[in-house]
């Protein structure tokens, strides 16, 4: 839907005229995987599909939003705020007015139609999407008399979503959403917050393949692989992986049990693979920038044990095509997506390859978008 079918529908739910659009756009990572939670690096972009709410303020302390993708109405009192029990989705909205409040920032309530075009539970961030959409939606309300800035709002989307939704997550989801730029990727720091954009390289797509497969292990493993961070951390006697370099890993990698092992060497040399992929797009060399996404992909695939059968198939399958750079699952794993990066002239052999062969391998429909850089979550007046 776009904004002014959203205007109409909003018309129609709350019988007044819309006042603003807030929007927060999903991502996808080109590298850095797993690594947020530890401290590391991450190099994510964000796409061109958003999550964007359609609104008018109100004047007491009540939010409604209704969602145009369910069709369902939820309501909260900013004054008492619960999680709810039925209407899932609505605890992302929720959890951030939450969080905002408790951090001493006055809101007022508003209405408004909520409509994303981010692919819902694929691993492309709709969640992060909409907390962020929520921080705009909540500026918006107020008109420009509350300005959260970017990474302040990034972190309250992660508070809100590890308080009130439940997942451990680190801060790249929503730093993203908040900050990314168009044409750009962001290298975020994920222990100081500090970040730099990056320039998308020339004459190379970025191609992401949604698998449609369930992320039915998504959360808990996702907590397992955090607590085995955690657990080695302690071992070493640091806070978190960013303090253990190669060699001081290489040489006490016998204090760790096999598996916690193997979890660490992922860690430690996917946040140097970063670093170097950054360098790559500075340079230019998309060679190498391929290279490092593959081996990131095999790390991920058998150190770190997130990736599944429908992730490496379709690896497999455009790593085949010539003029594909490199490929890769993003995002937490167990489903979800992969991306790959493709020569402009390659990008529709590279997608007639994932329509033909990936169904058949794997009795599963794909979905193929390319995604552009884009801008971060900000919100206008209509
Ligand atoms: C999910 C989390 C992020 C990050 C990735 C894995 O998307 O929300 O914080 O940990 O998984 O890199």
């Amino acid at each position: 839907m776009n904004i002014p079918d959203l205007q109409i529908r909003f018309q129609q739910a709350f019988g007044r005229t819309a006042a603003f659009v807030a929007r927060a756009p999903g991502r996808v990572n080109l590298i850095g995987e797993h690594t947020d939670y530890n401290d590391g690096f991450v190099l994510p972009m964000a796409i061109d599909r958003n999550v964007t709410y359609v609104g008018a303020r109100r004047a007491d302390s009540i939010v409604r939003i209704e969602s145009a993708n369910f069709g369902i109405l939820t309501e909260f009192d900013l004054r008492d705020i619960h999680k709810s029990a039925d209407v899932e989705w609505s605890n992302y909205a929720r959890g951030v007015a939450h969080v905002l409040q408790q951090n001493g920032h006055v809101l007022t309530g508003f209405d408004a139609i909520l409509w994303g075009d981010v692919p819902i539970a694929s691993g492309l961030s709709s969640s992060a999407a909409t907390e962020m959409a929520t921080v705009k939606a909540f500026e918006a309300a107020q008109a420009g008399r509350l300005v959260i800035d970017g990474v302040s709002a990034a972190r309250y989307s992660q508070t809100a979503e590890r308080s009130f939704v439940g997942v451990n997550c680190g801060i790249m989801d929503q730093f993203i959403s908040s900050l990314g730029r168009a044409e750009h990727a962001l290298l975020i720091d994920c222990r100081s917050l500090e970040y730099e954009l990056v320039p998308m390289p020339a004459g190379a797509s970025v191609l992401v393949v949604d698998t449609s497969a369930p992320r039915t292990l998504a959360g808990s493993a996702y907590n397992e692989r955090f607590a085995q961070c955690q657990e080695a951390a302690k071992i070493f006697g640091v806070t978190s992986l960013r303090d253990v370099t190669p060699e001081e890993f290489e040489r006490r990698r016998g204090e760790l049990s096999e598996i916690v092992a193997s979890r660490v060497e992922h860690v430690i040399y996917e946040s140097s693979r970063t670093l170097d992929a950054v360098q790559a797009m500075k340079t230019g060399d998309l060679v190498h920038l391929g290279q490092l996404m593959n081996q990131s992909h095999d790390s991920l695939r058998d150190s770190y044990a997130v990736s599944s059968f429908e992730l490496d198939t379709v690896v497999n399958i455009t790593r085949g095509i010539r003029g594909v750079y490199g490929a890769r699952m993003t995002g937490a794993g167990f489903g979800g997506c992969a991306i790959a990066l493709v020569r402009n002239d390659a990008v529709n052999a590279a997608r007639d390859a994932v329509l033909a062969d990936y169904p058949r391998l794997t009795k599963r429909e794909p979905n193929v978008y390319v995604c552009v850089a884009s801008d971060g979550a900000n919100w206008y007046s209509i």
